[in-house]
């Protein structure tokens, strides 16, 4: 099956490649995911592009590479993921969320593609007080989840929208970084207690992502940690892993923060992965095993 990425460079994209081209597994029990089949060699032609081998701001340059290339599945991550940003550059995440989206689904036309669109949390409101399944209402609160939904609305009602939230790889510095460092060294750190949400490992979504890569189902579907945490939550559990002490954790309420974000977020907005677990019989891993497992792999590495 060919498969083209795009944002390959990005967190998400750099697990994706590693997982799709076989060099590494997804990372502990997201394997099962999987089920008895991992990735085999060659199963996969990948074509993964960053933003130097496809802006997908220029349409004639995305048909002509989808053209070239001829893929099966176009997973597509490149987007403006500076959500503060995004609240002052209004023109700059249309450009990329939603009209690059629509370059992207326009050339996969051409070519009989099938799009695979990651999505945000960001696109509700987070005011229901519960966790949220596929099927609540939309409401985004901020620029960049109303550019990533009007993304949704590009996509073709045969494509799979592929909601996430809170992403934490290996590639680059997260927070998950910062608190491993704190667990080691003892300093002190404040995070508020009043943004609820879902953990991700990157390598668990890049599970969920061979999966649907392999089913191609239609409409939208969560692929977000099990269960449900504040930003203290996971931090401190994180501070904990490496060895520190859930004390070194204040927490805060957004309304400290200073300075304020210029964007506002969901404050409550954990994801059901209710399909994923409909279709593939297992959910993604709970929040802690992911944390644990990104740790414990920052760790042994030597440094974060
Ligand atoms: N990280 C999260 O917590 C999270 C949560 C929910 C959903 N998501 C979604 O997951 C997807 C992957 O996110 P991520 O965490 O991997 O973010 P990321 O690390 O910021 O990766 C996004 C990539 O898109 C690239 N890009 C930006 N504009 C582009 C353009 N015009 N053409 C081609 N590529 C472009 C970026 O390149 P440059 O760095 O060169 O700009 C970057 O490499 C995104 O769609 C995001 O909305 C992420």
């Amino acid at each position: 099956m060919r498969i083209l990425i795009t944002g390959a460079g990005g967190q998400v994209g750099t697990d994706l490649s590693q997982v799709l081209g076989g060099m590494i597994p997804p990372a502990g029990r997201a394997t099962a995911l999987l089920g008895a089949d991992p990735v085999a060699d060659g199963e996969f032609d990948l074509h993964a592009l960053d933003r130097a081998g496809l802006d997908i701001v220029d349409a004639e340059l995305v048909r002509t590479t989808v053209e070239a290339i001829g893929p099966d599945v176009i997973v597509h991550l490149a987007a403006y993921t500076a959500v503060d940003r995004a609240e002052l550059d209004v023109p700059g995440a249309t450009a990329i969320n939603e009209i690059g989206t629509g370059n992207v689904v326009a050339a996969a036309e051409v070519v009989g593609a099938h799009v695979i669109y990651v999505s945000t949390d960001y696109v509700f409101a987070g005011n229901l007080g519960r966790p949220l399944v596929e099927t609540d209402a939309t409401g985004p609160l901020s620029v960049y989840g109303a550019t990533k939904l009007a993304g949704e609305a590009m996509c073709r009602g045969t494509d799979t929208i592929v909601r996430t939230s809170w992403v934490a790889g290996l590639a680059g510095r997260t927070v998950i970084n910062l608190a491993t460092d704190a667990g080691r060294t003892g300093r002190a750190l404040r995070f508020v207690d009043d943004q609820i949400g879902t953990l991700t490992a990157s390598a668990d979504l890049a599970a969920g992502l061979v999966a649907m890569i392999r089913r191609r189902p239609a409409g939208v579907f969560h692929v977000a940690g099990a269960g449900a945490a504040s930003w203290h939550e996971v931090i401190s559990h994180a501070v904990v892993e490496a060895g520190g002490s859930a004390d070194q954790v204040t927490p805060i309420t957004t309304a400290d923060l200073n300075p304020q974000p210029a964007a506002t977020r969901p404050s409550y907005s954990p994801l059901v992965s209710q399909r994923l677990a409909e279709i593939e019989g297992v959910p993604l891993p709970e929040w802690q095993d992911g944390v644990a497992r990104l740790v414990a792999a920052l760790t042994s590495e030597g440094g974060s």
